[in-house]
């Protein structure tokens, strides 16, 4: 089975504001981009990589992938959904892991973990447990959320390339912020498979300094 990681890194970063678009800012003198497709690339089940890229930040975009082995950027959309939906259409078939350029860092047992699982379902997505007690409520507490069977859910997520295309196809697009969701509405089977602390999205600007000192902790 072929696998192609989509990496889509076609966003503003707009709850993080600046000039630049988050995914190209440097962490350890690297755009954030450049480790994701990294760390796809050098996985030995990775047969390829695509990168989905905003319209307007090609420049960008090739500067932080330079020498890298990724084809043509394709163009994403205005919601992530359509940037994922762009990328499905340059892949035919095998697998296929979607990725945030926001998340820099994918340990390689993470990818192990997804290929294994694929065997068994349509799809499989890293997850972590909840470790703060949860409630609803805003000025005031509500009331309490049992945060036993509720899941943290991170990217990179694993697909047979037509369960994805056919399930964005029954649910539509939408606004749903990862392919897990379209899964399950369309009534597709995604296994679970153990996440890790290194995949935390980069949102807002205390995520850099987390990312910066994973980096001088030399786990990456
Ligand atoms: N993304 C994308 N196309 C979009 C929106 C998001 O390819 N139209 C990508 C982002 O580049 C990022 C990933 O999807 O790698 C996760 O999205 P998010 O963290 O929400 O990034 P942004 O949408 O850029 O940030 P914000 O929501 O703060 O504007
Ligand atoms: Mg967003």
């Amino acid at each position: 089975m072929s696998v192609t990681a989509l990496i889509v890194a076609a966003g503003k970063g707009e709850r993080l504001g600046g000039d630049i678009p988050k995914q190209y800012l440097p962490i350890g003198g690297k755009p954030a981009l450049r480790w994701a497709v990294e760390a796809l690339a050098g996985h030995p089940s990775i047969d390829a990589v695509r990168v989905v890229v905003g319209a307007g930040q090609q420049d960008l975009a090739s500067a932080a992938l330079h020498g890298m082995n990724v084809g043509d950027p394709i163009e994403g959309g205005p919601e992530r959904s359509d940037s994922v939906l762009n990328g499905l259409e340059a892949i035919s078939e095998g697998a296929v892991l979607v990725h945030d350029a926001a998340r820099p860092f994918c340990p390689p047992e993470v990818v192990d973990r997804l290929i294994a699982a694929l065997d068994k379902a349509d799809g499989a997505v890293p997850v972590l447990a909840v470790a703060d007690t949860l409630a609803q409520g805003a000025a005031f507490l509500d009331s309490p959320v049992d945060r036993k069977r509720l899941l943290r859910v991170q990217t990179p997520q694993a697909f047979h390339v037509e369960d994805l295309i056919y399930a964005y196809e029954e649910a539509g697009r939408s606004a749903a912020t990862d392919e897990s969701t379209v899964m399950l509405a369309a009534g597709l089977k995604v296994a679970t498979v153990e996440g890790d602390p290194m995949l935390e999205k980069l949102t807002t600007p205390g995520d850099w300094a987390r990312a910066e000192a994973i980096l001088s902790s030399r786990l990456v």
